[in-house]
């Protein structure tokens, strides 16, 4: 949520620190800005808008030193006066986080004075100003001391050569450059830039310049962050002919799947030895990493017979969860920062569970919460809607069901290579765009499913909602008749996931249901009988015949097509939805 990015080197800054923020707009793209320092003096340009609206202004800014922003806006709303940088004094900083005490510091330290903005960040720049007496360092920290909350804040000073940042909760990475070093949210910003990282820990702060970098940890002592290779490559960012990346994503579906099974032994023996004699076991993640977590509560159900719930981490948290050691909490998140899940699984963490990170982001801040994890290895997701992390998610919750159970995971993996294939064929699915057409013309959408389908329902549904902004919903197949069916008419769509033989008829019911009734109706199948069955009355969408436990992968890669053709027909952009931003940071 909100990206920024610091350089200081021996080329132009602002080139750079554009390019770096569009490859952080993923992470909010409601207003941006970028300042420069030269000869002492500092420039800035921000605008309402996306970061293409500074394009115009680079070439006039100077400047081998400088920090930029993205926003999603929190405080204030997106508007050039609210957008990031903001100045005070000497300083000017850009931040990603939220300041929850910001009024009363500005009550207590600036009563009575004029801010410019309605932000929140904007007393961090009064502050630093306040506080400076010639050291940058001792301000940075001294500034921090009073904060409340999640913040990643970097600073130039007119009387500094290079850029400050101080961290706590917020990601921060430090890229080492051939001519300069960086700061960034996110690795992507760096991809070709950096061939080395480092991630700073909470509470870090670090003097970026063009000759080295130094790291002092909360207690201001100069530390070493451990150097990595930077995993986003240029190649990474390549829309490989796509028009969005959400396409590109989805034709990565079955190298996620393949990936995340081939990294799993590196997790297998440490997860064995946290969960062994766990009877209990909670999933939780937000949006789409809590759908998966809804098929993992069958999975463990099913293959391990240990009772398993999922749960959202926002509500995990604050409802006083009942947990032991005997518990195993799964914390899923493609990105690893989302707030909610960090909380939830440090709060599993302190009442004794057993916590196990599930993730995209080997680095991040949830797998430091856990007491192991395992790794989904989907490569960088840019597109806001998960999908191959999605995908990646199963695979990997697969193979942890069958840990529990006590099981082998070769034959399961195998089985995860084979559903692979059938990803793949999945992508080429006839009858998407037809779909994609009646929805777009709806007024709701509405996604039913029972026992897997229905986990895959509500995932459908959330991706439809999210991009091509349809109401809608996802329901168990049997819910229907107690409510959601008041809903329907000639003007709501319903997409009825049937991929289970078992459930097949009760399933069918459904469609009856909505068909008696004049609703229109589309179903997602692999199985001969419902075809029949249908004798044309509804539109079939046929996917791949595959083992029923892993269909959910197959059935997704439908519904993630179905949602971004959709989009695409009313002219959204499906890689930045409105009002949202990747990585959810804050509350
Ligand atoms: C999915 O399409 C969404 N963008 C969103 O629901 C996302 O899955 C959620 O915010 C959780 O993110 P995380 O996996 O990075 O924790």
């Amino acid at each position: 949520m909100c990206g920024i990015v610091g350089y200081a080197g021996g080329r132009k800054a602002a080139e750079i620190i554009y390019e770096g923020l569009l490859r952080l707009e993923y992470r909010g793209y409601d207003s941006a800005g970028i300042a420069v320092l030269k000869d002492g003096k500092i420039s800035a340009v921000k605008r309402q808008g996306r970061v293409c609206a500074l394009g115009g202004y680079i070439k006039d800014m100077d400047g081998k030193l400088g920090i930029g922003h993205t926003r999603w806006a929190t405080h204030g709303s997106p508007s050039d006066i609210n957008a990031h940088p903001h100045s005070a004094g000497k300083f000017t900083i850009v931040h990603n986080g939220i300041i929850e005490n910001y009024s009363q510091l500005k009550a207590e330290y600036f009563d009575g004075e004029k801010f410019t903005s309605e932000t929140d960040s904007e007393v961090v720049v009064r502050l630093l100003d306040k506080f400076y007496d010639g050291d940058i360092t001792r301000a940075l920290f001294k500034v921090a001391s009073l904060l409340n909350g999640s913040y990643a804040v970097a600073a130039v000073c007119t009387d500094f050569d290079g850029v400050a940042v101080i961290k706590n909760k917020s990601p921060v990475i430090i890229g080492y450059g051939n001519d300069g070093n960086f700061i960034a949210s996110d690795a992507p910003a760096l991809a070709g830039f950096c061939g080395e990282i480092s991630f700073l820990k909470d509470g870090d702060c670090a003097l970026v310049t063009r000759g080295g970098v130094s790291i002092f940890d909360s207690a201001m002592q100069g530390v070493l962050r451990e150097r990595v290779k930077n995993s986003a490559t240029n190649a990474s960012l390549d829309l490989n002919g796509c028009p969005h990346y959400m396409l590109k994503e989805i034709r990565e579906v079955p190298a996620s799947v393949v990936n995340t099974c081939n990294a799993y032994s590196s997790a297998e023996e440490k997860l064995k030895s946290v969960v062994s004699g766990c009877d209990r076991v909670i999933i939780v993640g937000c949006g789409t990493a809590y759908n998966s977590g809804l098929i993992a509560k069958r999975y463990i159900e099913k293959f391990a017979r240990i009772p398993a719930e999922a749960e959202i981490a926002g509500e995990f948290r604050y409802n006083r969860p009942v947990v032991t050691p005997t518990t195993a909490v799964i914390a899923v998140s493609q990105s690893g920062e989302t707030a909610d899940t960090l909380e939830a699984a440090k709060l599993a963490y302190s009442l004794g569970a057993k916590v196990v990170a599930v993730t995209n982001a080997p680095y991040s801040q949830l797998t430091r919460c856990a007491h192991a994890v395992v790794p989904v290895v989907a490569g960088h997701e840019i597109c806001v809607a998960a999908t191959k992390s999605y995908t990646g998610q199963i695979a990997a919750l697969y193979l942890i069901a069958h840990t529990l159970a006590g099981r082998d995971i070769g034959e399961a993996t195998q089985k995860l290579f084979k559903i692979s294939r059938l990803c793949e064929s999945a992508i080429e699915t006839e009858g998407i765009d037809s779909l994609a057409h009646m929805c777009a013309r709806s007024v709701g959408t509405y996604f039913l499913g029972r026992d897997l389908d229905y986990a895959v329902a509500v995932e459908g549904s959330l991706k439809l909602r999210e991009i091509s902004y349809i109401a809608g919903g996802g329901y168990p197949a049997g819910e229907l008749k107690h409510g959601t069916l008041a809903l329907v008419d000639e003007n709501v769509v319903a997409v009825v996931i049937i991929t289970d033989k078992r459930l097949a008829d009760k399933s069918m019911n459904a469609v009856e249901q909505v068909l008696a009734r004049g609703g229109k109706v589309a179903v997602i199948s692999n199985i001969a009988e419902t075809e029949k069955e249908l004798q044309g009355r509804a539109q079939l969408i046929k996917i791949p015949d595959c083992d029923e436990n892993l269909s959910p992968l197959v059935s997704a890669v439908a519904v993630q097509l179905l949602a971004y053709k959709t989009a695409v027909l009313l002219n959204r952009d499906p890689d930045k939805p409105r009002n949202l931003a990747k990585s959810v940071t804050v509350e």
